[in-house]
């Protein structure tokens, strides 16, 4: 499949710009393409309570499901700066379990797959594998 990875910047910078981050000030945007060829994206959303923040991943989950669901095979994150920006610990475990497999991620050092940003990660497989 195709990746056009300046779309995908694009649309990580459109969310980026509806971020609310009143406490770190700290925007974020993603996007990413799913294997029927739909772009889905998020911005990260605060909370007074901190540790309630959904994170910019999250909302762009809640796109996945709500435009019909499916699995990722290309991801981009942006800062406010535009760069390239790395998803959080929590959020590549996020990422991981909706991934195409071989899904690949633009890094702060250059293309890798999924299971370079996680590797060894515990997933849907090993609950039905190890029950
Ligand atoms: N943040 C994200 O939205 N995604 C990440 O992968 C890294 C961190 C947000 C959470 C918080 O709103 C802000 O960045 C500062 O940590």
């Amino acid at each position: 499949m195709q990746i056009d990875w300046e779309v995908l910047k694009t649309e990580a910078i459109k969310a980026m710009q509806n971020a609310y981050v009143p406490y770190s000030k700290f925007p974020v945007g993603v996007a990413a393409l799913t294997e029927d060829g739909r772009v889905v994206s998020g911005c990260n959303i605060e909370n007074a309570s901190y540790g309630v923040t959904l994170c910019a991943e999250c909302s762009m989950v809640s796109d996945l499901f709500r435009t019909g669901g499916g699995r990722l095979v290309a991801f981009y994150c942006v800062d406010k700066h535009n760069n390239i920006l790395m998803p959080c610990g929590r959020c590549r475990q996020l990422l991981y379990e909706h991934s195409a497999p071989g899904m690949l991620l633009e890094t702060v050092s250059g293309i890798k797959t999924i299971d370079e940003v996680i590797p060894d990660a515990f997933g849907p497989r090993d609950l039905e594998a190890r029950a």
